[in-house]
């Protein structure tokens, strides 16, 4: 059965005005360019990747699919076209208490966060960057010199409104939580410390950014490839770049686990892995079952882990995230395509498939994702909406493939009634 949870705007909302309203913490002015002795950007790293748009000359198809991926919106410049939620008046604000307002505003061409205490603006802090893709919500990022920081309100598309940011506190604006290079290990693809002498690097070269997560990530950084294939149109053999495909299966999973392998702690500089390096060179990985299955699933957390528990992992030999998933495409919500890539290797026609459940559900094979892989809500990416008390979260598919007697029951009353 349904629960359906009514939040019930509590009448009284203690409004505890702490001491410290705004943390107008100033950025140290350190915005000094850090590129090369003779200021011309020589970094070895950084300029061993090609522009993705040069895949578009001999990989159109490809190419043109991936700008419609997740992937590829989930880290990009903010502006108009990316942010998703309403910067019209009466949709454009959040007050934390009776005094403090966020008012989301346009200004020239340029889009805002500005904070209000009791009327009066008290900072502006201009929307730079968007991280997600905004099937679940946006973050937004700020640069201060050269460094990023998340700016307090957030976008929350299950509810099409403006929210506090995750892990924000509610009753002030909080205008300094700094953003880490792994923040954008995962939501980026590339960028150039400023500060690489620590091991989690909290400054960045703006005009060295590779946006979203772009081919190279899957395939290794690419000028080498683009420069070799361009000079050499009669080779019909890609040189120079990785395809996932042709690496071990541990290798392939490793790719994904980079940023679907959840809490994982770095020990090589920011950036370093590529495409067919093995992770737990770079990363301390912990594989034990037992934390995997108690870790809750979550969007920061482990569809790598989750699935590796699961029996059609560790019961054959071949199956991979690729299996299911084709990442050039965006694939979201096609229940019935993914089902069958499970009929691949359940055969529906098979004595062992039907099963006392299997027997009472009809159009079987259009849906095995509800029942075995059901969507459980997030634990991290759960925001405070305006005047309710309780967090709302978006709600991501585990991917310990299973049987869920709770979510079983519930498909069947809802096809079956
Ligand atoms: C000048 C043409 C050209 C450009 C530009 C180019 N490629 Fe290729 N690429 C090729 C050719 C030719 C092949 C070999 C035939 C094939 O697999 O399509 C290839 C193969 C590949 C393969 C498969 C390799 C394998 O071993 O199976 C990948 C992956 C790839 N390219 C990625 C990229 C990416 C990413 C970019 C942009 C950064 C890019 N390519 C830019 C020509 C190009
Ligand atoms: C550099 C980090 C990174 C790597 C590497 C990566 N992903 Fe992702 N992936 C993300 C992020 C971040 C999102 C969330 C995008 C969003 O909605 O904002 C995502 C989303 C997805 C989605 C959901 C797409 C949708 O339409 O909502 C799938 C499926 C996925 N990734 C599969 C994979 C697979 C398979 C691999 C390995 C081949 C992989 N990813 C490698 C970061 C990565
Ligand atoms: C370990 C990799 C990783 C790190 C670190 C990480 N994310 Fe994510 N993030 C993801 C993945 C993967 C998803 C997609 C949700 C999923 O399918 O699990 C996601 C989803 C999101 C979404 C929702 C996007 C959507 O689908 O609409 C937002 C917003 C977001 N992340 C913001 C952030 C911010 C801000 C930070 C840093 C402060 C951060 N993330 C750090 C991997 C990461
Ligand atoms: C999230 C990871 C990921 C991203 C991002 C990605 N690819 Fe791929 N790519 C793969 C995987 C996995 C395969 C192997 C697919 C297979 O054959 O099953 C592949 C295969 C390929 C191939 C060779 C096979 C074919 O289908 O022709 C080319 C070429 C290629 N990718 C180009 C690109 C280009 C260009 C981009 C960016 C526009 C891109 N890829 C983005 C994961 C990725
Ligand atoms: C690469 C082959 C393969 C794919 C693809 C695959 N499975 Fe499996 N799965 C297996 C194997 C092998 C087992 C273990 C033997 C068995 O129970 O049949 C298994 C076991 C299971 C189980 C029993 C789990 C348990 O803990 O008892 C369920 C349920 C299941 N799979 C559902 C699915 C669903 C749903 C999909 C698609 C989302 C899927 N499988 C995709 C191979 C696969
Ligand atoms: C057996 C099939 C299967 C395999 C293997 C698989 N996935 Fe998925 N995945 C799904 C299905 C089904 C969905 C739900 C898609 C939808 O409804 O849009 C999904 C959704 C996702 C999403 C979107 C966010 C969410 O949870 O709703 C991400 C991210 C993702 N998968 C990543 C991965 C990664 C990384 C791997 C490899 C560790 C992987 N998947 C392996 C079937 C699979
Ligand atoms: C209505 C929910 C539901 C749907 C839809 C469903 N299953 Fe199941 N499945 C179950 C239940 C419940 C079981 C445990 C056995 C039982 O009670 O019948 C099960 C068991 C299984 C098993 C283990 C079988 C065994 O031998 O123990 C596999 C494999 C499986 N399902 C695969 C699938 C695949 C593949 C699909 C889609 C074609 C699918 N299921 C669709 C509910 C469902």
């Amino acid at each position: 059965m349904l629960k359906k949870l009514k939040y019930r705007r509590s009448v009284l909302v203690l409004v505890v005005l702490t001491s410290a309203v705004f943390l107008l913490v100033q950025c140290a002015g350190n915005d000094k360019k850090t590129g090369s002795a003779e200021g011309v950007t020589s970094n070895p790293r950084y300029e061993a990747y090609a522009a993705s748009e040069q895949c578009a000359s001999c990989h159109k198809d490809i190419y043109e699919k991936h700008l419609t991926t997740a992937h590829h919106l989930t880290g990009q410049p903010a502006n108009a076209a990316t942010i998703m939620g309403s910067f019209e008046e009466g949709k454009n604000n959040y007050s934390y208490t009776p005094s403090i307002l966020l008012s989301m505003q346009k200004r020239d061409s340029e889009f805002y966060q500005v904070a209000f205490y009791k009327g009066e603006e008290k900072k502006a802090m201009r929307f730079d960057m968007v991280i997600g893709s905004g099937v679940m919500g946006e973050s937004y990022l700020n640069w201060r010199g050269n460094r990023l920081y998340q700016l307090p309100i957030t976008f929350f598309t299950a509810a099409n409104q403006w929210a506090n940011s995750p892990g924000f506190p509610n009753d002030r604006v909080l205008i300094d939580r700094p953003v880490t290079a792994r923040c954008l290990e995962c939501h980026i693809s590339y960028a150039t410390p400023t500060d690489s002498a620590r091991m989690e690097p909290l400054s960045f070269d703006r005009n060295q950014l590779i946006y979203g997560v772009d081919c190279q990530k899957c395939h290794g950084p690419a000028a080498a490839h683009v420069e070799y294939q361009s000079k050499h149109p009669e080779d019909k053999q890609g040189k120079f770049i990785v395809n996932p495909v042709k690496l071990s299966r541990s290798k392939q999973m490793d790719i994904c686990a980079l940023c679907h392998g959840g809490n994982i702690q770095k020990t090589t500089p920011s950036f370093s892995f590529k495409a067919g390096d093995d992770l737990s060179d770079h990363f301390i990985i912990d594989t034990s079952t037992t934390v995997l299955l108690n870790s809750p699933v979550d969007v920061h957390g482990n569809q790598v882990g989750l699935l590796k528990a699961s029996k059609c992992f560790r019961m054959t030999q071949t199956l991979t995230c690729n299996s299911c998933h084709n990442t050039h495409e965006n694939q979201r919500g096609k229940t019935e395509l993914f089902s069958q890539k499970c009929t691949g290797c359940h055969n529906t026609t098979d004595a062992t498939f039907r099963t006392a459940t299997h027997q009472q559900v009809q159009g079987i094979e259009k849906n095995c994702i509800d029942c075995h892989m059901p969507a459980q809500p997030s634990k991290s990416i759960a925001v405070k909406l305006q005047g309710q008390d309780i967090l709302k979260a978006s709600l991501l598919r585990t991917h310990y493939i299973g049987i869920y007697p709770e979510e079983i029951k519930k498909y069947i009353q809802q096809k079956q009634p």
